[in-house]
């Protein structure tokens, strides 16, 4: 039954369409927000901890078995590791299934706010029109939430069905270059805003006393997320790498790209909101906005040319949080085309449906149904949307990647990975001992304790 595989052109061109998978919503909009409801500093510091020990090495796990078996998620596992090893697979294209239903929500909000900064541009802006009231009555309007969440997931649709070289990659490789130019310009704008200090000090001084059980679990759920680690992404995205481009060197270019983007952005953020009177406070009420709140203050409070690129930057998060979205689906998809023998075609259509059907109650869940919105599973966490992330990107996703290193660390041989890792193109800095042991040890061990920390500890469960 199998298909042809496709597979990347060139090693630059994995490394931008795993990057434009990594980088997403995941960067421009979770991590800010999160980072200032776990008061800065010692949560950055603990998340980068976690990209580093945790996320490269995983990175890098991820891939080999994606490359070494050239299968889909659970194929890769059942077949490279054991046959039983399939339902760690199935895991991911699970999660994969549910970040993806909530995820084309938030990436809806980007279609509306180019919507919105073009009547901006062009209507005119006063300071404070993007307010976090203003923010509260959009999302509650569930219609049009679905709505544009159904746009988001007809264009992730129709990217997968044209396959992997000509859909993705050639998306990614044209709009990633544009999104870190808007994006440095901004940053070189921002730091001159009279917040900056009080912002980088926030962002990089860490204050221990502030850091609680929670806020490490987030980091280390943040650092999966973000990587699109834990749910076979990286495995099936690794499955179409060619076998003369280096694992090593990718790996570490997207987990690097990655971090820079997440640092960004933040930075950026913050600037604005420790700079602009009164919104830091009025932010708190309203955190999950903060990237459509906080930015568009700037573009037309304080950026030379703001009318201009504030339409086109959120055109651009749209774009990033897109090439997210499509390594999702394309999980599904390859595990139903290889494990299930649909077509392509099929394929998305059935992964694309089933989402939607998440998606839908995702959308009701932030204020406009009642019961959606205000439940809490776990506390904190109000409503369908919330809840999903949180299981999703905190138990998930660091789940999937637990039981990675103990498959490629502790079931797959020595000359297996060593035969993956190494060859004429691993750069000589790698130190192929060194992975082995912090994916056989140092990995599982953080990953298995901060778990077990959280659940164990039984008061602070959130
Ligand atoms: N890494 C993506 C982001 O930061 C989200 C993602 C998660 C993508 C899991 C694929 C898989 O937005």
């Amino acid at each position: 039954m199998n298909q042809p595989r496709g597979q990347w052109s060139s090693r630059l061109g994995f490394i931008i369409a795993a990057a434009g998978s990594a980088i997403g919503l995941g960067n421009l909009w979770k991590f800010p927000y999160i980072t200032f409801e776990n008061h800065g500093g010692a949560f950055v510091l603990v998340y980068l901890v976690c990209v580093l020990m945790v996320g490269l090495p995983i990175m890098i796990g991820e891939l080999l078995l994606g490359r070494k078996s050239q299968l889909n998620a659970a194929g890769a596992f059942a077949h490279t590791i054991g046959p039983k090893w399939v339902h760690a697979g199935r895991l991911g294209v699970l999660t994969g299934l549910i970040i993806l239903g909530y995820y084309t929500v938030i990436a809806g909000w980007s279609l509306y706010y180019v919507a919105k900064c073009l009547t901006w541009s062009f209507a005119g802006y006063t300071p404070g029109l993007s307010s976090p009231e203003a923010f509260g009555a959009f999302v509650s309007n569930g219609p049009l939430q679905f709505t544009l969440s159904m746009l988001f997931m007809g264009a992730t649709v129709a990217v997968i069905m044209k396959g992997v070289g000509h859909g993705i990659e050639k998306l990614t490789r044209t709009l990633m270059p544009i999104l870190i130019g808007i994006l440095l310009l901004m940053l070189f704008n921002a730091l001159r805003m009279t917040g900056a200090g009080e912002a980088l000090r926030f962002i990089f001084i860490p204050n221990f006393a502030e850091l609680e059980a929670s806020s490490i679990l987030e980091a280390l759920g943040h650092a999966f997320f973000t990587l699109s680690l834990g749910m076979g992404a990286m495995i099936t995205y690794g499955s179409y790498l060619r076998r003369e481009d280096s694992v090593v060197y990718s790996a570490l270019a997207v987990v690097a790209l990655d971090t820079i983007i997440a640092l960004l952005a933040t930075v950026i953020m913050f600037c604005v909101i420790f700079s602009v009177p009164g919104l830091k406070e009025s932010i708190g009420k309203s955190t999950v906005g903060m990237l459509f709140i906080t930015l568009p203050e700037q573009f037309y409070t304080a950026l030379p040319m703001g009318r201009v690129l504030a339409p086109l930057f959120y055109i651009l998060v749209g774009f990033a949080a897109l090439t997210s979205t499509i390594s999702m689906l394309e999980v599904i998809v390859s595990w139903l085309i290889d494990e299930r023998g649909m077509t392509r075609r099929n394929a998305t259509l059935a992964g694309g449906a089933s989402a939607v059907t998440i998606s839908i109650f995702c959308a009701m869940s932030l204020g406009a149904v009642g019961g959606l919105s205000s439940f809490e599973i776990f506390p904190g966490k109000a409503g369908v949307l919330d809840t999903l992330d949180h299981l999703a990107s905190n138990w998930l996703l660091p789940i999937g990647g637990f039981l990675l290193t103990i498959a490629v660390g502790w079931f797959m041989s020595r000359e297996d990975t060593y035969g993956e890792l190494i060859d004429q193109y691993t750069p000589n800095w790698f130190h192929y001992g060194m992975w082995r042991f912090f994916m056989r040890v140092v990995a599982p061990i953080a990953v298995g304790s901060i778990i077990g920390f959280v659940i164990f500890a039984g008061t602070d469960f959130s």
